[in-house]
């Protein structure tokens, strides 16, 4: 079996492709996109690639100021050209699950700005059906429980609080996630997104609709790059 540290490295490099001089872009959280963050870093000191980057997390921001790549925040600009980021799964129509990593609300407003989406992923990332991750929702801590009750009764499902050691994670924006164990059975997830952002205790729900352009999937045959053709890179 190829080694999936590897085969995330694979995959995060080859993206790099989509990046060239001038760009503005965004990026993503998780062991995957690391590899590109750090092969931005290395293109722009050895080869003269000029971009700036704006982070999806503190740990990205953290490795990109290592790397030497210059960030901005998204209220100095207008727009991004494009955001590579990771996956936790995703289906034939391109839909997503994130927030794997807790990132997923400023993933999705850095997503949302950016005129095109390059997930980086190896092949354990690709699903018929979402679900099988557990759906990652960030919640606001007042409350929580009243949320939890509420997403479970939506859901039919068990949801939970992540956890980290004694006490819950908390993310970036100083909210909660709730995992709900829907299994591989969401067959529509606009749908589904809509209805979980009614809850008013819901920040943000890890289901990234539509936003999708291309994957770069690693597996043991090698690296592969595939078009969305209803996606803005096509
Ligand atoms: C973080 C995310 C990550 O992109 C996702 O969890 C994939 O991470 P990895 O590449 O480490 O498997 O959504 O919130």
């Amino acid at each position: 079996m190829a080694d999936v540290e590897a085969l995330k490295r694979e995959a995060g490099i080859e993206a790099c492709k989509f990046v060239t001089n001038g760009m503005k872009v965004g990026l993503g959280t998780g062991s995957t996109v690391k590899h590109t963050v750090i092969e931005l870093g290395r293109r722009m000191a050895e080869e003269g690639l000029e971009i700036i980057g704006v982070p999806t997390s503190l740990a990205t921001e953290k490795l990109a100021i290592e790397v030497g790549i210059p960030l901005v925040e998204l209220s100095q600009i207008d727009g991004l050209d494009i955001v590579i980021d990771g996956a936790d799964e995703y289906d034939p129509n391109f839909q997503l699950i994130k927030g794997g990593g807790a990132a997923l609300l400023r993933e999705k407003i850095v997503a949302q700005e950016s005129a095109g989406m390059v997930v980086v992923a190896d092949d354990r990332k690709r699903v018929e059906k979402l679900g099988a991750f557990p759906l990652p929702i960030e919640v606001t801590p007042f409350s929580q429980e009243a949320t939890v009750r509420k997403l479970s009764r939506l859901l039919d499902c068990r949801v939970n609080i992540r956890m980290a050691g004694n006490g819950p994670v908390i993310t970036d924006n100083g909210n909660m996630i709730a995992d709900a164990h829907t299994g591989p059975n969401i067959t529509n997830p606009i749908d589904l997104e809509s209805k979980i952002l009614l809850i008013a205790g819901v920040v943000q729900v890890g289901l990234f609709n539509d936003m999708c352009d291309a994957v770069v999937l690693a597996g043991a045959n090698g690296v592969e790059t595939i078009i969305n053709p209803n996606g803005r890179l096509n």
